[in-house]
């Protein structure tokens, strides 16, 4: 089969790490206590009753942990996880062939589902009630649709926007999960980890620190973590202290809250250029050159979460607490 479509393993450097310090079951998963609890429960349903787990779709801000559910999924099912994505997918044959090529109860994980095109997500339907494929074979007159039986499997899905997904598709899961920035105790809790993993002595208050400015975000918190780990090697004795985490994230250029320098570039361009708004997501966009939907998807969500940005119909708008976070005095809208 084409290798791009599937792959079981990290196609770049920082997925592999990430791979690599990804926890394998749900014991190990720190967060998500809702989720874990309720896909526990469906787990060891589906196992008492030697059944394949029905359809799960996870949706939530980039950095959270798909991913590495959607892998603890398929191992505590004791089945293999085919990855794709959904602009992976191109032609309704290259879903056929996924699908056929599964082994019975296996996890076929759809990274980006939302952007699956319709065309593929009519073969999905079928597949996902039934297990199974309406092929056409032939055209014109002579066409003729032939049906095929696949091997039961589950599919999850992973989408940063779960509002793009149609309702047909969307309705196809039976299990919906929605998961949430991660506490600064869940995030320290996964630096501890991450850090013993990498054989990295770490104290409680630079681990917190870490934390703080990870944007409730575990992918941000093990890349601080690694970058952090670099200064104190270089600029110390390996171990992570209070002192060189500060120094270090100071360097990095990510504040207090997490945020970074296209966060300042954004939240000072709305307020120097717009007064802070409203202002419309295409406008942002060519202020500060970044494409609209990675400001959708992955800068504005936290932004949105910690209140310093707000939707309204009119535009974006900027809150008080910006300028309180840069030292500026808000404006008064008389
Ligand atoms: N590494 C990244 N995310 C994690 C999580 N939620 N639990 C444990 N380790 C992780």
């Amino acid at each position: 089969m084409d290798e791009r479509l599937v792959s079981s393993e990290a196609d770049n450097h920082e997925s592999a790490i990430e791979q690599s310090l990804r926890p394998q079951s749900l014991v190990q998963y720190i967060g998500q206590k809702k989720v874990k609890e309720n896909l526990r429960v469906f787990i060891d349903a589906a196992k008492m009753r030697e059944e394949t787990l029905d359809h799960v779709l996870l949706y939530g801000p980039p950095g959270l942990g798909k991913t590495t559910l959607a892998s603890i999924v398929a191992n505590e099912m004791g089945v293999e996880m085919r990855t794709t994505s959904g602009p992976a997918i191109e032609r309704p044959g290259d879903l056929a062939a996924i699908l056929t090529a599964l082994e019975p109860g296996d996890v076929l994980f759809i990274d980006e589902i939302h952007r699956l095109h319709r065309s593929i997500e009519e073969v999905l339907y079928p597949a996902m009630e039934d297990f199974c494929l309406d092929i056409v074979i032939g055209k014109g007159p002579s066409a003729r649709s032939v049906r095929l039986d696949l091997p039961p499997f589950t599919l999850v899905g992973a989408t940063t926007r779960v509002g793009l997904l149609t309702a047909p598709l969307r309705d196809r899961f039976g299990v919906l999960s929605r998961l949430e920035y991660y506490t600064q105790e869940e995030l320290s809790d996964i630096v501890v980890r991450t850090a013993d993993l990498f054989e990295v002595e770490i104290d409680k208050p630079s681990a917190l620190e870490i934390a703080r400015r990870s944007r409730g975000t575990p992918r941000v918190a093990n890349r601080l973590l690694r970058r952090v780990r670099d200064f104190a090697q270089v600029l110390g004795d390996s171990r992570i202290t209070d002192d060189i985490a500060q120094d270090a994230l100071e360097r990095l250029q990510v504040d207090r809250l997490g945020l970074d320098h296209i966060d300042h570039k954004l939240l000072m361009g709305m307020i120097e250029k717009y007064s802070g708004g409203p202002v419309g997501l295409d406008t942002i966009s060519a202020t500060i050159g970044e494409e609209p939907h990675t400001i959708e998807d992955v800068y504005e969500p936290y932004l949105l979460q910690i209140g310093f940005l707000q939707r309204t119909p009119r535009g974006r708008i900027v809150t008080p607490a910006v300028y309180h976070h840069f030292n500026m005095e808000a404006p008064r809208h008389d």
